[in-house]
């Protein structure tokens, strides 16, 4: 019988509760956190900072390797051009203010999506950010922002065409293109996490999120915390992942 790499460590019995390697979180609410309170839609995106914190300190307390936040899609630019300036002056302020305190705690910093598409200075800063974190190793923060899956995957084709000018589309594979994609170096995510209640995936790593397991919670962002981060992994903890197989194959191997 062919027993799938990884499968086994992942579902022993009494091996509790199993950790994710790659963990990727859609952090959606921050507006309706703010809109229940009469506030500002950008008080909301003030207020999830603080959540991020708590997560990737929960996620190097639980020894998860590798983090992916979406914090900005391709698509966010249809926003109110109000609240997209708001967003990005958070995204510098906090490429200035929390890099050196990550860097302290050996977090690896990264972030995926276009860069092109940020002004000059949070590029600069990203560079920064990017630079001075790349040996560390307690923990692989990526910070998904003017990211979007669909632009990954074609981003991923034109770089193995480039790369391999001999070969035709009829030789390309999907195990062609994965070294092309985003944190092809990473484990792809084993778990999704979406807060905020809706229950889609919103163009965020389709490609690597083939076989994550998906948490959904109606908690709000701002909200979010160890404990709910807990509830996550609990609950990835019961899944059997079988990737194809049967459920008796799984447990045999
Ligand atoms: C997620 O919260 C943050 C970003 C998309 C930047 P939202 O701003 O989408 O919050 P809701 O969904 O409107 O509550
Ligand atoms: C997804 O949230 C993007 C981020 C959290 C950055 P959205 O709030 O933009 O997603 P939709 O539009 O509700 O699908
Ligand atoms: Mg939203």
């Amino acid at each position: 019988m062919h027993c799938l790499t990884n499968l086994k460590d992942q579902q022993t019995p009494g091996v509790a509760p199993y950790i994710p390697q790659h963990i990727g979180i859609i952090m959606d609410g921050n507006g309706r956190w703010a809109k229940k309170r009469f506030l500002p839609r950008y008080v909301g995106h003030q207020k999830g900072r603080t959540a991020v914190k708590k997560v990737i300190q929960a996620a190097i307390n639980r020894g998860v390797q590798a983090l992916t936040l979406f914090a900005f899609s391709t698509e966010n630019w249809r926003r109110p051009a109000d609240e997209v300036s708001k967003l990005m002056g958070m995204f510098l302020t906090a490429l200035q203010k929390e890099v050196d305190t990550l860097h302290k705690h050996n977090v690896r910093v990264r972030v995926i999506g276009d860069k092109h598409g940020f002004s000059p200075d949070i590029q600069t800063y990203i560079e920064r950010a990017e630079t001075l974190t790349q040996h560390n190793t307690a923990l692989h923060l990526n910070i998904a922002a003017n990211y979007g899956g669909r632009a990954d995957i074609v981003n991923a084709v034109q770089a193995w065409q480039q790369a391999n000018p001999d070969q035709t589309f009829a030789q390309l594979t999907p195990d062609a293109i994965q070294p092309f994609l985003s944190l092809s170096d990473l484990p792809e995510p084993d778990l999704l996490i979406r807060t905020g209640g809706e229950e889609r995936i919103s163009n965020f790593m389709i490609w690597q999120m083939a076989y994550a397991e998906f948490y959904f919670t109606s908690t709000l962002w701002p909200d979010f915390n160890e404990v709910e981060f807990d509830k996550a992994l609990e609950s990835f903890a019961k899944r059997q992942r079988r990737f194809g197989q049967t459920g008796e194959q799984v447990t045999q191997c």
